[in-house]
């Protein structure tokens, strides 16, 4: 992820630590959201969050839409219905009338895989619950979806005893860390592999840093008890506690938060081998607010998430960094660099000659997840057999994904 641009300073919230009794295991989640309605900044409440999307709130909405689409529509040719699940769910449309996760979920769904699907949303609220069901069946879709009244963490584990073959495809977007606990997620990392199954989640950054509470330590002032059981939930939410070593360490804020996230995904990559994820800022160079995290047993998701997930992440950033500026209207697309791709294409297929563009591809995916758009890996290899460095067999004559690449001179 080299071409992530650095984040700046961290900023603990000292005042953050200073009250309340420490969490019951059981109200993880709902603790967790009150201490973000506490915090001073950096977070959302349930109030603030449904006022309006913010824009780093459109980038999980992009990638989600935009992964729906292809997603459903390879999945429903597997055979099996599909269980669409949405543990956060939120009231399915904002004040200011986005449509929300279920809603974006049904809308392709009923476009991708109409009568092959069911779909489950979770609230703890009533009132998101309540306006969640009249959406729902204001858009006719209350044979196809429904909304659950309950805490995730009970409801996820019910729900799970009554899989059978189904394909299921999990959302997990908390406001905090504590709701994508290891615990919840494990049961469906560890289904059969004969069926699909696959996972996005969001991990909230801030939110990561307060548990940890770091600067606690630093200041000399540990309140033990409540201090270790915020360290538990980090514990539970990471599966394991090697978060701490990571955390602990004098590096930038950004580094100690790729180098966690990357930590997390080869823990999750035992049980599912394609797993990677796109940081979320409100800027260029801002904080890390929240990763993006997949777990799939299917490369293609692998790839459509590079491209899906470039294009949201860049898009997001021009944005937030020249809205109402000069560079606004220019596209993003044009102010990318795409150097080093030349040099990552050769030596790829000097590790693999002889194979085809699109293994070609699939292998620089897998090593620079997120770094090149899959147009620009075209245009690249395309210059590379103009300018002699490659050449190419292919049964059309043209230059696919099925061509045969290798080195000019070899
Ligand atoms: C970040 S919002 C989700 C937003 C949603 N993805 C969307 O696009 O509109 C998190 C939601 O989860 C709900 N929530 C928080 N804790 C929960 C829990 N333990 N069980 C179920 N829902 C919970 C909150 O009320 C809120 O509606």
């Amino acid at each position: 992820m080299s071409r992530i641009p650095p984040a700046c300073t961290n900023g603990s919230d000292a005042n953050y630590w200073q009250q309340g009794p420490a969490p019951s295991e059981h109200s993880l989640e709902r603790g967790y959201a009150d201490h973000l309605e506490r915090s001073k900044r950096g977070s959302e409440s349930n109030e603030d969050f449904f006022e309006g999307k913010r824009e780093w709130s459109k980038i999980k909405d992009e990638v989600l839409a935009n992964y729906m689409k292809p997603y459903l529509a390879k999945v429903n040719k597997r055979g099996q219905s599909i269980l669409l699940i949405d543990g956060y769910a939120g009231p399915g449309v904002f004040e200011d009338g986005s449509h929300g996760s279920p809603l974006i979920m049904c809308e392709k769904a009923e476009e991708w895989a109409k009568g092959n699907y069911h779909a489950i949303f979770i609230n703890n609220e009533r009132k998101y619950y309540d306006k969640l069901s009249r959406e729902i069946q204001r858009k006719g879709w209350s044979k196809v979806a429904e909304a659950r009244l309950g805490d995730t963490q009970r409801v996820l584990p019910e729900i799970f005893k009554t899989l059978k073959d189904q394909t299921v495809f999990l959302y997990l977007d908390p406001f905090g860390p504590t709701g994508c606990n290891f615990d919840l997620l494990a049961p469906f990392l560890n289904r059969n592999p004969s069926y699909s199954t696959e996972i996005l989640l969001t991990m909230n950054m801030p939110g990561v840093h307060r548990l940890a509470a770091r600067h606690v330590d630093e200041a000399g002032r540990v309140d033990e008890e409540k201090i270790r059981n915020y360290r538990l939930m980090l514990t539970r939410t990471f599966g394991g506690d090697y978060w701490q070593d990571i955390l602990r360490q004098d590096a930038e804020t950004a580094e100690r938060d790729i180098q966690l996230i990357e930590a997390y995904q080869k823990k999750l990559t035992h049980y599912f081998p394609y797993t990677r994820s796109c940081p979320v800022r409100s800027g260029t160079g801002k904080r890390i607010k929240y990763f993006i995290v997949f777990a799939s047993r299917h490369r293609a998701a692998l790839v459509l998430l590079n491209d899906i997930m470039v294009n949201a992440y860049f898009a997001g950033m021009h944005q937030a960094d020249l809205a109402g500026g000069l560079w606004e209207e220019m596209d993003w697309r044009e102010m990318r660099s795409i150097s080093g791709l030349d040099h990552i294409i050769l030596d790829t297929i000097t590790k693999h000659p002889r194979q085809t563009r699109n293994f070609i591809w699939l292998r620089i995916v897998e090593q620079h997840f997120m770094r090149y758009l899959k147009s620009e890996y075209i245009a690249t290899v395309k210059q590379l057999v103009q300018n002699r460095k490659l050449a190419y067999t292919s049964k059309t004559k043209w230059l696919n994904d099925d061509s045969i690449l290798y080195l000019y001179h070899s």
